[in-house]
């Protein structure tokens, strides 16, 4: 069996570790969690790590050395009825480029950690990053209060699973102790397969801001109003939506999305009096981002008031673009030509935890080809060839660490 084959049989096997219902849904703290650690504890044990769960929740393989320790990992959690690959993908390769230096008797000699983080897709609480957050010393103990949909707290939930709220916040790694953070991680788009390319190294990841849009105007009967004077908030609602959509498609690299939309008193003979909407907007650029923001709530305002409403804007979310570190994104380049890969470089539209590790160390990471770039759906697929090929780039790139 090959590294890549065996890479395919783990994530086959880890993705019963789910709620009922298409695909894999993995929320952090949950029995599906708990179920994946014993498989992960497993593939830390097969690389030569010992393993113990943070007080985060985040599991941590760690093999002792000399020198500043190698961060390498992703997260084990989903989003609802998502693939086999996101996330978990990180740190089952991670583990098998280890076993696999460890079977050619080529471990390196520094200290080396894989981190299994319990919650970057921020589902089923709203908030993400808890264990990289918590690393680098970057966390707001405000989140540690977060509720999710039942009303469960992000601090019971952790209690109860055996992480430990009390000291959470004293999980902050000494910079000084750390050489880097990697992370190999599916693609989640279309370029590596557009250019025939197994795997690619990151040039960076997008900066992301969420904010909560709420339109207001006057509900009424609908049959009795007339259409002159009315203050519609879902027909003002609806003008912001296509005006996002339309000059986000002027903006080279930029994202803006508004994903959620919920109306009031959302019956089909009352005028909507409140329309709320959540606009996330990504990219590359924090300036590009910042400038179509301010655009798009000076277009949310006009269009209040031309429908004869307010608006209010709440911004929920913001992370700034991350650069993933020179040294490591050229360590990679070398490590893919010496395997005779070309190394394609390509930016992250997706954010990962290596977005909130780069507040402790240098990141870098290596994306692995996605089948017709599709992802956070069950049809996500990465093939054991590809896998093979990052597993392989990942420990070349481990040794040439050793010898630098
Ligand atoms: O939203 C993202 O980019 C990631 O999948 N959490
Ligand atoms: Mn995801
Ligand atoms: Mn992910």
């Amino acid at each position: 069996m090959t590294w890549g084959e065996k890479a395919q049989e783990r994530l086959t096997r880890i993705a019963e570790c789910s709620a009922s219902g298409p695909g894999v849904t993995r929320f952090p703290f949950t029995p599906e969690h708990q179920d994946a650690l014993e498989h992960i504890r497993a593939w830390m044990e097969c690389a030569g790590l010992t393993a113990r769960l943070d007080a985060a929740g985040t599991l941590v393989g760690r093999r002792d050395g000399k020198g500043r320790t190698v961060l390498l990992g992703s997260h084990q959690d989903s989003v609802r009825n998502a693939g086999r690959y996101d996330g978990i993908m990180g740190i089952a390769l991670s583990c098998l480029a280890l076993e696999k230096l460890r079977s050619e008797n080529r471990s390196p000699r520094f200290p080396i950690e894989v981190l299994a983080f319990a919650d970057e897709e921020g589902v089923r609480f709203p908030t993400a990053l808890l264990g990289p957050r918590a690393l680098a010393g970057t966390l707001d103990p405000g989140v540690l209060e977060m509720v999710d949909q039942d009303g469960c707290s992000v601090s019971d939930a952790l209690d109860a699973f055996g992480g430990d709220k009390s000291s959470v916040m004293s999980l902050a790694r000494d910079p000084q102790g750390v050489r880097a953070y990697l992370e190999l991680h599916i693609e989640q788009g279309p370029v590596l397969e557009r250019q025939d390319a197994p795997v690619g190294v990151v040039t960076g990841i997008c900066g992301i801001e969420r904010s909560t849009i709420t339109f207001r105007g006057e509900t009424g009967h609908a049959g009795t109003v007339p259409m002159a004077g009315r203050a519609d908030a879902l027909v003002a609602a609806a003008g912001f939506i296509n005006i996002v959509h339309d000059e986000a498609r002027r903006v080279p690299d930029l994202r803006a999305t508004v994903g959620t939309c919920s109306v009031s008193p959302n019956v089909a003979n009352g005028i909507p009096d409140t329309a709320q909407l959540t606009l996330e907007i990504r990219a590359p650029s924090d300036g590009a981002r910042k400038e179509f923001s301010v655009r798009m709530t000076k277009a949310a305002k006009t269009l209040a008031v031309h429908r004869g409403g307010q608006v209010d804007i709440r911004r929920t979310y913001e992370q700034p673009a991350v650069p993933c570190a020179s040294a490591i994104i050229d360590g990679l380049s070398a490590s893919m030509a010496k395997l005779g890969h070309s190394p394609i470089k390509l930016s992250s539209g997706a954010t990962h935890d290596a977005s909130a590790m780069s507040g402790l160390c240098d990141v870098g990471m290596l994306f692995v080809r996605c089948r017709d770039g599709v992802s956070h759906r069950p049809d996500e697929f990465a093939s054991s060839t590809d896998m093979g090929a990052a597993i392989d780039t990942l420990a070349e790139m481990l040794v040439s660490f050793g010898s630098s």
